[in-house]
This record gives structure tokens, sequence and C-alpha cells, in this order.
């Protein structure tokens, strides 16, 4: 394992309980709300974006009290480009640690359309309420919605506004999944280099999954400069999602070697957060979702499976501890080889001669044709049959 102590640190936003909450389906009571983000700020999550304050009761009550408990991670609220949802918004979070108000308007041609603003007017409003949020709170994070389809000229304006207004960090959303990773790294470039002041905030990169590419932006991002990647667990989000944080995370750990940043985030947290949130949104994790699915460290086939028992690194880049499972899983099925069925058989209790183990393994592949997976208690049900009949 490499020294990444002395790398650029990549922050990590998590905005489960704001975005990924937003998901047709997924809201989540109160309780359960408080019980993510205490493991959000356990497991080293830097911001916690708990909520929509002005968007209900309920959601102010879990801002606030997420606040009040969060030990490190920073506690944001959202907020959009008016008065009364920023102040209702620094109501909520006032009580963290480290508040952060993020507040945003949509600057795409399609989304100037819907305020009907022009675009000075608009250019008006950004600096209005960026200078009222940061009246408020020091920490503020601004988003020109659909960044990513916003005129450059346009974005470099508002971005050095939004900078003037005293916004902290600057988060570039592609809300609605549509760049590709040479254009979102392309976009975070030019505005570190054309917009005066950039280098004085943090860029973040927020990316939406609508075309399966949000965490390959996300890390194009990071690579042009960007040092925050705003993301949920197991992509939680509408349509098709948002940036995975375990996907982000995992890929600057396995990767270090050619993308050289460090995160805060404890990885061996991440497959318990990834069941919990699963469980309390009611969105089960695909079975071959990278990082976290059942199975991304199972491995079935004969060739993968005598591959693993001799090598793990043979079919596994990354070790299924570092993400808080016990070990690899080699299921058994109808692909699966002898040397896996002994294995098994071993870790069983059996130990076999090599004949009777051939005689086992006839009947183990006849079982297997009529089952998806043999499980231990098949295995042993098999192996006792074997006996009884020899
Ligand atoms: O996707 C998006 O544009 C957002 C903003 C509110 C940041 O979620
Ligand atoms: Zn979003």
């Amino acid at each position: 394992m490499n020294d990444t102590s002395s790398q650029p640190r990549v922050l990590i936003f998590d905005t489960t309980l704001r975005d990924g909450e937003q998901s047709p389906g997924a809201t989540m009571t109160h309780d359960e709300k408080l019980e993510i983000a205490a493991a959000l700020d356990e497991m080293g999550v830097d911001i916690i974006e708990a909520g929509f304050p002005i968007a209900s009761e309920g959601d102010f009550a879990a801002v606030s009290e997420i606040a009040k408990l969060a030990q490190t991670s920073q506690i944001c609220g959202l907020a959009r480009a008016n008065y009364k949802d920023i102040d209702r918004c620094w109501e909520a979070v006032k009580h963290a640690r480290a508040p952060r108000i993020h507040t945003f308007i949509g600057t795409s041609p399609l989304h100037r359309a819907i305020p009907n603003l022009t675009m000075d007017e608009m250019a008006e409003r950004i600096f209005e309420t960026v200078s009222h949020a940061r009246n408020l709170c020091d920490n503020v994070q601004w988003s020109p919605m659909d960044a990513t389809r916003t005129e450059h000229d346009y974005l470099c304006r508002v971005v050095e506004i939004a900078i003037k207004a005293g916004a902290t960090t600057i988060n570039i959303p592609d809300t609605v999944g549509y760049t590709a990773p040479r254009e979102s790294a392309d976009l975070i470039r030019m505005l570190l280099e054309r917009v005066p002041g950039a280098a004085n905030v943090i860029f973040a990169t927020h990316c939406h999954n609508d075309l399966g590419m949000a965490t390959a932006n996300s890390l194009a991002a990071v690579e042009a400069g960007a040092r925050q990647v705003e993301c949920t667990i197991n992509g939680l989000g509408e349509r098709a999602g948002n940036t995975a944080l375990e996907e982000v995370v995992m890929a600057l750990k396995v990767r270090n070697d050619i993308m050289p940043y460090q995160t805060a985030i404890d990885t061996t947290k991440i497959m318990a957060i990834s069941r919990r949130v699963a469980t309390v949104s009611g969105f089960a994790v695909q079975f071959n979702k990278a990082i976290v699915g059942k199975n991304a460290f199972a491995h079935e086939s004969g060739i993968h499976q005598d591959g693993m028992l001799k090598n793990r690194e043979t079919f596994e880049v990354m070790r299924p501890e570092d993400v808080g499972l016990s070990g690899t899983s080699l299921p058994l099925g109808k692909h699966s080889g002898r040397a896996a069925l002994r294995a098994k058989l071993n870790d069983l209790g059996f130990d076999m001669a090599d004949n009777q183990l051939k005689d086992t393994f006839v009947r183990f592949k006849a079982l297997a044709d009529r089952k998806k997976e043999v499980f231990d208690d098949d295995l042993i049900a098999l192996v006792q049959d074997s006996a009884a009949t020899a």
C-alpha cells in the first residue's frame, strides 16, 4: 500500500439524503435519515447534504437534527436562489459544528426560460442571493444547475459573480447526465483557466448517470482540478441516479497509481452503509453493481474459482475486506469445477479421497443442472447420500 498522505485531497460530498431521497419512492423516515447521517459521518464523509429545509417541515426537522448530531462532517442544506429558501436553510444548518448553505439556480437556456429571467437579471439574482447566504454563513456553495448545457461564456460570467459574492465552493452539475469524460474535464479546466478568482475556491463535480458515465465523468473532473465529488450511496438518485460514492472512492484507492488523490473515507464501512441505504430506501442493489453488488466478489465458473483458489488477484482487482466483506465468495453452480468443490467440502469438514470426490462431483453437477446455486446444506446431503449408497 503506497503512502497517499502527500496527495491532493478530494472532498467527498454525500447527497444521499437530498438528491438520493428525491428518487420517486425512496423517501426515508426521520429516524432512518438520522441513522444514515450518523453512518456517513462515521465513515469520513466530508460534507453531508442532509436535505432541502424549505421543502417540508420533515426535511427541516431532519436537517436541524443531523446538524446537531454530526461529529466531524460539515452539514449542508439546499436552497433555491431566493432569500426565503436561504433563511430557512440557515435556520436548519446553523446548529452544526461546520454548517454550509448550498444555493443554486438553473443557468442553461432551457432553465433560464423557466423563471423567465434575462441573462443580466439572472446574474444580478445570483449576486444578491449568494451575498445574502454569505452574510449568514462563511461556508457557501453555489451551483449553476445544468452547467454542462450552459453557454461557456455565460457560465464563466456567473461563476465569477458567485465567487465575487462570496461563494467558497463552486459546484458544476451535470444535472441530466449528458456530459462525457473528456468534456467534463475540459469544462473544469476551462473554468479554472478563465474565471478570475477560481484558484481561491473549491470546484466540485456533481454528475448524474443517465448515460452510465457519472463515475467516469466525476473522475475526469477530478483529474482536471475538481477537488470535491458529489455522490450518493449505491448511486441512489432520480432517474438513473447520481455518481456512486463507493465507485469513486474505490476507484481512487485501487487506481491510485494513475489517479493520485486521497479521500478520508474508511472504505471498510462501505458494505454496511450500502445495505442499510438499500433497506431504508427500498431500492435494492443490482446483483452485478460495481463494489456493492451481491456478485461483485463472487465467482462461479470453474476457471475463475480455480484461479481464485490459487491467487485471488487472478480475478479480483480489490480485496473484499477493503469494502467491509469477510472475503470472496465462491458460490457453487453448474459452471463450478472440481477444485472449488473440493475446497468447499474441506471447509465443511469433509476430507475425501480422489475416487470419492469424483463420484460426488458427478452427483453435484447433476444437482447443479437442476438448481441455480448449490448451498452448503445441499452438499452435506449429497455427501451423506453418497456415503449411504457406497
Ligand atoms: O443535479 C443538480 O443539478 C442538482 C443541483 C441542485 C445541484 O442536484
Ligand atoms: Zn443532482
